[in-house]
């Protein structure tokens, strides 16, 4: 048991069959799968995803890149879980990633960098809800 996090595989790592290794690198951290799927967004329903960067310059090439392919989705339980799970992946520029990290070891570039996790507990709660239902979060 303990807190939840949202996390989802990003196009670029899901493509270069890097799945099977971010999912083993995740359990062996001690995070616990609750919810997992693949899927793909629209650049619709990816730009609703990341509503709060709507003004940003790399809002527009964000969303054509998310929903470029595949994502795996994924809510995860472990004590301390939003924190954990960001010192897990590393700085959202690769360049900046430490070693180990899953950014450093998968992510191409700032954009394509591999994989998301949520930057609060009430993010992580919003995030999973975007793609799970409840009775998918038991
Ligand atoms: P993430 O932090 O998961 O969510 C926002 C995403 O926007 C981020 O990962 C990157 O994929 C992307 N992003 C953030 N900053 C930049 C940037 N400066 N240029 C391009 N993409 C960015």
């Amino acid at each position: 048991s303990g807190n939840r996090t949202f996390t989802m595989i990003k196009p670029d790592a899901v493509a270069e069959n890097h799945t099977g290794a971010i999912i083993k690198m995740i359990e062996e951290a001690g995070f616990s799968i609750v919810a997992l799927k693949k899927t793909l967004l629209t650049p619709e329903r990816a730009g609703e995803f990341y509503t709060v960067h709507k003004e940003r310059p790399f809002y527009a090439d964000l969303c054509k890149y998310m929903s470029s392919g595949a994502i795996v989705p994924m809510i995860l339980e472990k004590d301390n879980a939003v924190a954990d799970f960001r010192t897990l992946i590393g700085a959202t520029n690769p360049a900046n990633a430490d070693e180990g990290t899953i950014r450093k070891l998968f992510a191409k570039s700032i954009e394509a960098n591999a994989i998301h996790g949520s930057d609060s507990d009430e993010n992580a709660t919003i995030e999973g809800n975007f793609f799970f239902s409840g009775t998918e979060q038991f």
